[in-house]
């Protein structure tokens, strides 16, 4: 087989077949075809696209191309979660300990944050001494024992995708479906779980501009996790304004935290007890309906927050960080950002404040930089609120005094105030099962 024939064939609109793709994609792995040719074919991909079967194919060879993960160590049905990213995202420090608390395992795999949108492995690690990083057995025991645990990804897991990503990245590859759905669901089947729910994001903050792309996302990944004979589900939600108030690392777990202790904002409760029962329904544990019941009952009678601590004490964490927030990473400095004028916030711009928290030392413009646990946003005015001139609409977290000013500036261009009340989107839009 060569390379070029399979370019040339999808420049030219045709189907490529399965043998091809395997092809590609192992030969790329192995460093057998250069990025120049790997380029050519994903623009050629870009533009011509590929069909369900195709991508289907991708994804299997994407899942295939490294370690897969056996967790049948871990007694009973493991479900997981994967939310394809956000601003202000803490949902899994919420969503995990409500399943894990309503009797399902999690065995879940995290990644770090990258641009504007965090991870949920720098959320951890702003517990002192929580360890990302297990081996097997360990991992499993613990699942075992308290019902969840949240680990880095392994080194070897589809490392294709490791490769494909960071050539799309840099070939304006990114924005297609069908890379989209091989890329996010090669992952997720590596992984290992019985069962997997996608949170699938549309707003601002998203690479989902549209909810009509966002849902032929989730069907087409849905029906991937299905035909690899996993229950899969989806939801999608807004990504035009932060989750919750909270945007950074520490912040996120302190929101978390609080979330779990019966003072949530409503739209971080409604979408983690919407994925918590989404969870536990296609982890067998009864009709959506009873499901959302139990999340509620989770969250509200504190089994929920417990199961937390017992996850965070296994994995090396220092459960009074979580039990006196104060004992959190906090910063040097915290300057508040003031309101212009008058108004209604009427929109947000959900990406600029990942871009704000990131200056502010919170993300990762490359993969090798170091994030600053303390730093970050709370955002105490959202899409729909009245503000007066003065007004605090954010206050900003740093220990570093020079990011100050440009965090400031990006948050108010990221927020537009008009006299109109805005009606803000539901969090929760729709729901692919
Ligand atoms: N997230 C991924 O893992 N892959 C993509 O292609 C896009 C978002």
């Amino acid at each position: 087989m060569h390379i070029t024939d399979i370019i040339r064939k999808k420049r030219d609109g045709g189907k490529l077949s399965a043998e091809e793709i395997r092809y590609f994609v192992e030969a790329y792995t192995k460093g057998d075809i250069p990025d120049y040719q790997m380029s050519a074919l994903l623009m050629a991909i870009c533009i011509k696209g590929m069909d369900a079967e195709e991508t289907a194919e991708l994804t299997f060879a994407i899942r295939d191309s490294g370690d897969r993960v056996d967790l049948s160590a871990i007694e009973g049905m493991k479900v997981d979660k994967h939310s394809t990213g956000g601003v202000g995202d803490k949902t899994t420090l919420v969503v995990v300990p409500i399943v894990a608390a309503c009797g399902l395992k999690v065995a879940k795999m995290s990644g770090r944050g990258l641009g504007h949108t965090g991870g949920t492995i720098d959320k951890l690690e702003s517990i002192s001494g929580f360890r990302t990083t297990l081996g097997a057995d360990e991992f499993f025991r613990i699942v075992n024992t308290t019902g969840a645990a949240v680990i880095g990804q392994s080194g070897n897991l589809a490392p294709a995708d490791k490769k494909l990503y960071a050539l799309r990245d840099v070939t304006g590859t990114v924005e297609n479906h069908s890379l989209i759905v091989s890329s996010i669901m090669g992952k997720k089947l590596a992984s290992g779980a019985d069962g997997i729910v996608l949170d699938v994001k549309v707003g601002s903050g998203s690479f989902n501009k549209t909810p009509e792309a966002a849902r032929k996302l989730a069907e087409a990944m849905v029906a991937i996790g299905k035909a690899a004979g996993k229950p899969t589900a989806a939801l999608l939600t807004d990504m035009d304004v932060p989750l919750g108030r909270a945007i950074g690392n520490a912040i996120e777990v302190k929101e978390a935290v609080e979330t779990l202790r019966g003072k949530g904002e409503p739209d971080l409760v409604a979408l983690c007890t919407e994925l918590a029962a989404l969870m536990l329904h296609i982890g067998g544990k009864g009709a959506v309906d009873e499901c959302r019941t139990m999340a509620k009952t989770a969250l509200e009678n504190g089994t929920a927050f417990r199961a937390l601590l017992d996850m965070v004490r296994a994995q090396g964490g220092d459960t009074e960080c979580l039990t006196d927030l104060s004992r959190l990473p906090s910063a040097a400095i915290s300057v508040e950002v003031a309101a212009p004028a008058d108004g209604y916030i009427v929109a947000m711009d959900a990406a600029g404040y990942g871009r704000a928290s990131l200056v502010l030392g919170a993300g990762r413009e490359r993969k090798e930089d170091a994030v600053d646990h303390a730093a970050g946003i709370y955002v105490s005015k959202k899409t729909g609120e009245w503000v007066n001139k003065g007004d605090t609409i954010a206050v900003l977290y740093t220990n570093k005094g020079s990011a100050v000013a440009e965090a400031r500036e990006i948050v108010l261009a990221s927020t537009v105030l008009g006299s109109e009340r805005p009606s803000p989107a539901p969090t929760v839009q729709g729901v692919v099962l």
